[in-house]
């Protein structure tokens, strides 16, 4: 079972790793993935161009494997009057208690995007992936002048089509299972929860580009039944986030296992990005729900969560991290990324790679 577009990337493997902002996927993530035969992807919304382009070097300096850089395309809006002030006044509280400077909107509060994508350019990955809404055809075409490989990513059957008619080689399908921030980009976040197993057939039948199935793949079993409904190849990211090598901090490894025996179920988060991403409540998420003030929109909240974010992070406190994840994370398996991807692969009765 060897996909077109797997045969076109050359990949030993029909998996992506997925695209993972945040930390989550630094080089020897992505190096790891490669050597186990899977697409390696880089998400580098949050990545500054200057540490984009040292990313990119450590990686072709050890593997010759295809690399996929990942970005947000830009989905700002202005805040409603006195929400960013609102929501300031309920961080300082928490700043003072995690010993922090008083909270502040920074100034970008996002990467310049023009900048990461000339960036991007100069890098010339094989692939080049975008989420958060429908590419732009003038760049889509600049890029497949350029010989990179353009993917799009849509939650529901409307954006796909537009996202298709924007030029892109693949899409992905992004179903309601997964984890992280969503991609929807038409009409509202729980509307464009579609299962995986809906939204995959409805976008296979109906576009002429293949399509990338994401959301909820868990085992070897669930990769193969999305090749068999006309994948072409199948990008897994919560599977792997309890992997040794992923770059989420231990905290939150620890707190998916938790949850997972608690029979935790996940949410869709507006609380920590202003952007709605899958993952599990905490400390923050109740707190901020409690105080019941509006959440400032993506990028803005996110810039403000950052100092938190990453105390949680230095310290090992789960009630201050972002915890995404999608539906399927009491299935993510803490243990080297090797075991993980061989059961995967064993499981979808792939051929193993001995790499
Ligand atoms: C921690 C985390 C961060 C993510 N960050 C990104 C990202 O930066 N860009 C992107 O396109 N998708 C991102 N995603 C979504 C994945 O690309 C993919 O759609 C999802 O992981 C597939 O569903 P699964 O988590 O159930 O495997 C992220 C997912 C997770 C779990």
């Amino acid at each position: 079972m060897r996909t077109d577009l797997q045969k076109e990337l050359g990949l030993p493997t029909p998996i992506v790793q997925a695209p993972m902002a945040g930390g989550a996927t630094p080089p020897g993530f992505i190096l790891a993935c490669m050597r186990l035969g899977l697409l390696g992807s880089l998400g580098a919304a949050y990545l500054s161009p200057d540490v984009l382009k040292a990313q990119v070097e450590e990686i072709a300096a050890a593997s010759a494997a295809p690399l996929n850089i990942n970005l947000f395309l830009p989905c700002g809006r202005p805040p409603a009057p006195g929400v960013v002030e609102g929501m300031l006044d309920h961080l300082a509280p928490l700043h003072v208690a995690a010993g922090l400077p008083a909270p502040a909107l920074p100034d970008p509060a996002e990467q310049d995007f023009a900048a990461q994508l000339t960036m991007l350019r100069r890098l010339r990955p094989r692939v080049a992936s975008f989420v958060f809404g429908c590419p732009d055809a003038g760049m889509v075409a600049a890029l497949k002048a350029d010989g990179i490989l353009v993917i799009g990513a849509a939650t529901r059957l409307d954006e796909a089509r537009l996202v298709a008619a924007s030029g892109v080689d693949a899409i992905v399908a992004q179903g309601g299972e997964a984890g992280a921030h969503r991609a929807t980009f038409i009409g509202g976040f729980e509307e464009g929860l579609v299962p995986l197993r809906s939204l995959l057939p409805q976008m296979v039948a109906a576009l002429d580009i293949p399509v990338i199935a994401a959301g909820g793949l868990m085992t070897g079993e669930d990769i193969r039944a999305a090749l068999e409904a006309g994948a072409a190849l199948a990008q897994v990211g919560t599977a792997l986030l309890r992997a040794d090598e992923c770059g989420i901090p231990q905290a939150h490894k620890d707190a998916l296992g938790r949850a997972a025996g608690e029979g935790a179920e996940t949410m869709l988060i507006r609380h920590w990005s202003g952007r709605a991403a899958r993952g599990l409540a905490n400390g923050f998420t109740r707190g901020l729900d409690a105080a019941g003030i509006a959440i400032p929109p993506f990028p803005l909240q996110n810039a403000m969560t950052q100092a938190l974010r990453g105390h949680g992070r230095k310290t090992g406190d789960a009630d201050l991290l972002a915890l995404w994840c999608g539906t399927g994370y009491s299935g993510a398996r803490a243990a080297p990324l090797a075991d993980i991807v061989s059961r995967l692969v064993a499981e979808a009765g792939f051929p193993s790679q001995n790499h």
